[in-house]
């Protein structure tokens, strides 16, 4: 009977952790892997907001452009910023390292800011895009910003001009503070402000450039791209299995054909 406890208790163990794991839940994002302009869209903004501090060192810039259609001339002008270890500009041809020194991430953050090229596939398309959206206002936090799906994260909420400033409920007399320290326009009336822009129970503190439908675009487009990124050979894989697949079904006729031919006689 001891036994039989155990077991159950033990059986048990994976859901009990999963209920103390907290309620956060995950936005669903429908990726769209053909939709190339939502993809060129999706690498610019990552060019411009992210590749200051991370990097996606398994691609190059020119493998992506040819990708996506985006001429070597464009790459030059619009989507390569970063620089080689001796300051120079980086050809398309190269890897999308980043060149932050560890030494002053880790001063800066606390940490230093992970790879990106994988990560939609370590964490899943959906998290990426609920965390790009979940950044609140947290004075108890050195950079004065936390994250829902994240919690005490050491990234700042690098696309505030977007999307504003969220705040979580219970915390507004924190946040109006917050706010100012951030330089940003002050909460107008705080009801009507209060718009829960998803199911974590985040509100608008303090508008962006921005409607919050644009801002999910935009990181939309961010996470369409970053799935890409995460697997470049994915369309390619699948076209080829469609192939492959045709293939094999029309040598399985021509080869049941043979069959009945060679069997005719035998009997
Ligand atoms: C100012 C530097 C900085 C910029 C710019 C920045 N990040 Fe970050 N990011 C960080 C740091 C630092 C971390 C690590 C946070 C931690 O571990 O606490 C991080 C973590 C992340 C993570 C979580 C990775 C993981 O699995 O742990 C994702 C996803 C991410 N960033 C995406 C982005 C995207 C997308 C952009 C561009 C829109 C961006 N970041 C721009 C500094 C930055």
């Amino acid at each position: 009977m001891k036994k039989l406890v155990i077991v159950t208790l033990l059986g048990l163990l994976p859901v009990l952790s999963w209920a103390s794991s907290g309620h956060t839940q995950l936005d669903h994002i429908d990726i769209d892997l053909n939709n190339k302009a939502s993809l060129q869209r999706g690498f610019k903004y990552f060019a411009n907001y992210c590749f200051s501090c991370h990097g996606a060192a398994y691609s190059r810039f020119s493998r992506v452009g040819a990708d996506l259609g985006i001429s070597s001339d464009l790459l030059k002008q619009e989507f390569i910023f970063t620089r080689d270890e001796i300051g120079k500009r980086n050809k398309p041809g190269a890897l999308m390292t980043v060149a932050m020194p560890h030494r002053y991430a880790t001063s800066s953050f606390g940490t230093v800011p992970p790879d990106l090229s994988l990560v939609v596939r370590s964490r899943s398309a959906d998290w990426v895009y609920t965390y790009l959206r979940s950044f609140y206002l947290d004075a108890s936090r050195p950079l004065g910003v936390n994250n829902i799906v994240f919690p005490n994260v050491g990234m700042p909420h690098v696309l505030w001009e977007l999307q504003g400033w969220q705040a979580k409920a219970e915390h507004s007399a924190a946040v109006a503070e917050t706010a100012d320290a951030h330089e940003a326009a002050p909460a107008s009336s705080e009801e009507g402000n209060q718009v829960v822009t998803h199911g974590n129970g985040l509100y608008l503190a303090v508008p962006g450039e921005l409607s919050g439908f644009e801002y999910n675009a935009v990181v939309y487009d961010i996470v369409n791209f970053m799935t890409y990124l995460s697997e470049p050979g994915q369309q390619k894989r699948k076209l080829i299995g469609f192939w492959v697949m045709g293939f094999l079904g029309i040598f399985f006729i021509l080869a049941y054909l043979l069959k009945k031919e060679f069997w005719k006689d035998v009997h």
